[in-house]
Formats: structure tokens, C-alpha cells, sequence
């Protein structure tokens, strides 16, 4: 069987795919004006018939895994129709998305019963003060609910994302709070290193702060770093057999961060990514229209595949295309 495998061995059974870039919210590192409509670039988000298609192709290639993301997966109308069909006719066995929570507690039974296999919520602070800061919205409450709801139906694999932010969620009682709430949950929770996109430098140069911190406290509080199989993609994580819940990073800074890279991505306009910060991106969406063009995109996307760089080159500033990661789902 084809499968998708870059000129440095990395395969890619994953996808991270962006359905739309509108986000209801105001991160701080993301969209600290809210959405605002590109009126450079009207092309239409992808239909839900392009998506059909899409999948099918990169089941096709292997691919095992996708993961919904915006903007907010959840604003589209179709959100629910789009994962059934990935679900029950696309050939991918497992679906999971990225969401900001909004409205989460209203949506428990619908996500439960569309067959997702997992859910990463965006948290960045388990303070509800803290939480409104950063994302303009006071909705912790109405996510923290609509967690609980989702465990009393028995839905596995909760993952809880925040981005480490220097004095707003970075001191050792930061990390407490976190590590209660894991303590009885069986819920991973991450952080994720800040990073630099187009339009955040002034946000970034004052909240950067490395992950070494989170590290750290995790040395000296007895958690144990577990090493993964070789498509786990590139979080480090830890377990502590008094935690229900488990602890990971996400330091994209770090050397060999890249080593580990798993995944591609595809924008809610049909563009295919190597990576999150480079600066190849093509359009694969002319070969999303008809059925019968299936083979031809395989080849394209296959094609492609041979100009993905070994590393993101981060470190050295580069932004790429990315002014923001509401268009690519981070
Ligand atoms: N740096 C790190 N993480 C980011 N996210 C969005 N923008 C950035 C950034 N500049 C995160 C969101 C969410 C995930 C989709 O990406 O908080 O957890
Ligand atoms: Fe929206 Fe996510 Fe960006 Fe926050 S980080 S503004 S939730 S797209």
C-alpha cells in the first residue's frame, strides 16, 4: 500500500485538516481583534462534498487519523455532518478535533453520538478571571461543565491544550491547579510553547517563555517521562501512577522537535501544508471536484510530499506563511 513518507524517513499517518478559519474568540497570541474576514482571499471554505473526497484519498494513503481544527471546527453548520461522513464513509478510522469549548456543555450529546474518538479543548487557565483575559470570553465555566458531562457519558480521550504564557499561567500555583485537576480526571493535559506567527511579535516577546519551566517542576514533582512509539508525534509526556491524568509539553523550540513530525496539514481553503510554519503550501483543491480525480490527487499529494523541509527553521525567526494559526487549527 502507498503511504505517505517524506525524503527523511518521517511518515504521515495523521492530518491535521481546517475547516474553516472564523473563530469566536480573542486569543491573545492568535486573533486579539477577533476574526476578521480576509477580503484578499474569497475563495469559499471547503465543501463538505471537497472533504468527502479529500479523505477518501488520504485513507487511501495511509493516512489513520484526522484532526478537525479551525478557526473553531464547531461554528460550521455542517460541523456534525462533515465528521459522519468522515466517519462512516471515508475510510479514516479515527476523528478527533480541536476546539475552543464554546458552548461545550450544550454539545455534549451530539459529540458523544457522532462517534468522535477524541476531543482537545483549549484551556489556557483554570482561573475564570485569567481564562476571560486571555480569550475574551468568560466561558470557563459552560467548557468545565460540559467536561464533566462528556466523562459521565463515558467519552474517552479528553486532552486539554493551553499555551504557556509568562506570568498569566506560568507560576508553580499554575501548575498545582493543574495537576489537582488531573489528579482525579483522566484527562492529558498539555502545554504548548508559545511561538512566534506573523502577526504576534509585541505579544510574543512578552509572554514567551520556555517550556523548561513546566519541565522542571515536573523533575522535581516525581513525574515520569514516557517515551512513546515512533508515530507518537512530537508532545513529550509524563505519567505519575498517583494521576489519573497525565502531563505533556508541546516545545516546538526545542532541537529535534521536528524529528518527531507525524502530521500535514490542509487549510479550510484547500491548500495542503508540510508544515505549520513553512513556507510550501499548494493548492490541492482543482483535484477535489469530481470523483474520478481520485488518482490524480493521490499523486499530487504524494508528489508533494518530497519538498517538506527536515526542520521548521523557527529558531532562527522565520514565520513563514503563518500570520496566525487561526487558518491552519496550530
Ligand atoms: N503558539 C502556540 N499555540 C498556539 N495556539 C494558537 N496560536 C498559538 C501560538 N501562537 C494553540 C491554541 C490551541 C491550538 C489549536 O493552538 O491555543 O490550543
Ligand atoms: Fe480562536 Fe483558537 Fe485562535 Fe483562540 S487560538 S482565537 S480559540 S483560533
Amino acid at each position: 500500500m502507498k503511504m505517505l513518507r517524506d525524503s527523511f524517513g518521517r511518515t504521515f499517518p495523521y492530518i491535521r485538516l481546517s475547516i474553516t478559519d472564523v473563530c469566536n474568540f480573542k486569543c491573545g497570541y492568535c486573533l486579539p481583534n477577533g476574526y476578521q474576514i480576509d477580503k484578499s482571499d474569497n475563495r469559499k471554505f471547503l465543501h463538505i462534498d471537497e472533504i468527502k473526497r479529500l479523505a477518501k484519498a488520504l485513507s487511501e494513503l495511509g493516512v489513520c487519523k484526522i484532526r478537525l481544527t479551525g478557526g473553531e471546527p464547531t461554528v460550521r453548520k455542517d460541523f456534525f455532518d462533515i465528521v459522519k461522513i468522515l466517519k462512516n464513509e471515508s475510510g479514516i478510522k479515527k476523528v478527533v478535533i480541536t476546539t475552543n469549548g464554546y458552548h461545550l456543555d450544550q454539545k455534549t450529546k451530539p459529540l458523544f453520538d457522532s462517534g468522535l474518538n477524541g476531543i482537545n479543548i483549549s484551556i489556557d487557565s483554570l482561573d475564570r478571571e485569567t481564562f476571560k483575559k486571555v480569550t475574551g470570553h468568560d466561558r470557563l465555566p459552560e467548557i468545565l461543565s460540559g467536561i464533566g458531562k462528556l466523562q459521565d457519558l463515558g467519552f474517552e480521550n479528553i486532552k486539554i491544550n493551553a499555551v504557556l504564557l509568562n506570568g498569566i499561567n506560568s507560576s508553580e500555583k499554575d501548575f498545582e491547579e493543574w495537576s489537582k485537576f488531573i489528579k482525579s480526571n483522566k484527562i492529558d493535559f498539555r502545554y504548548i510553547e508559545l511561538m512566534q506567527t506573523g502577526d504576534n511579535l509585541d505579544y510574543f516577546n512578552k509572554y514567551h517563555v520556555s517550556a523548561s519551566i513546566f519541565k522542571n517542576y515536573l523533575n522535581k514533582n516525581k513525574w515520569i517521562h514516557q517515551t512513546l512509539g515512533r508515530d507518537a508525534g512530537p508532545s513529550l509526556n509524563y505519567i505519575n501512577p498517583e494521576f489519573k491524568g497525565k502531563f505533556g509539553i508541546i516545545a516546538p523550540y526545542s532541537k529535534d522537535f521536528c524529528k518527531s513530525c507525524n502530521r500535514l496539514r490542509i487549510t479550510s481553503r484547500g491548500d495542503l501544508r508540510l508544515c505549520l510554519f513553512g513556507s510550501t503550501g499548494i493548492s490541492i483543491r482543482h483535484l477535489l471536484q469530481k470523483d474520478d480525480q481520485l488518482e490524480e490527487l493521490k499523486d499530487l499529494i504524494l508528489k508533494q510530499l518530497n519538498f517538506k523541509k527536515e526542520s521548521h527553521y523557527l529558531e532562527l525567526g522565520e514565520t513563514g506563511l503563518t500570520k496566525n494559526l487561526s487558518t491552519t487549527g496550530g
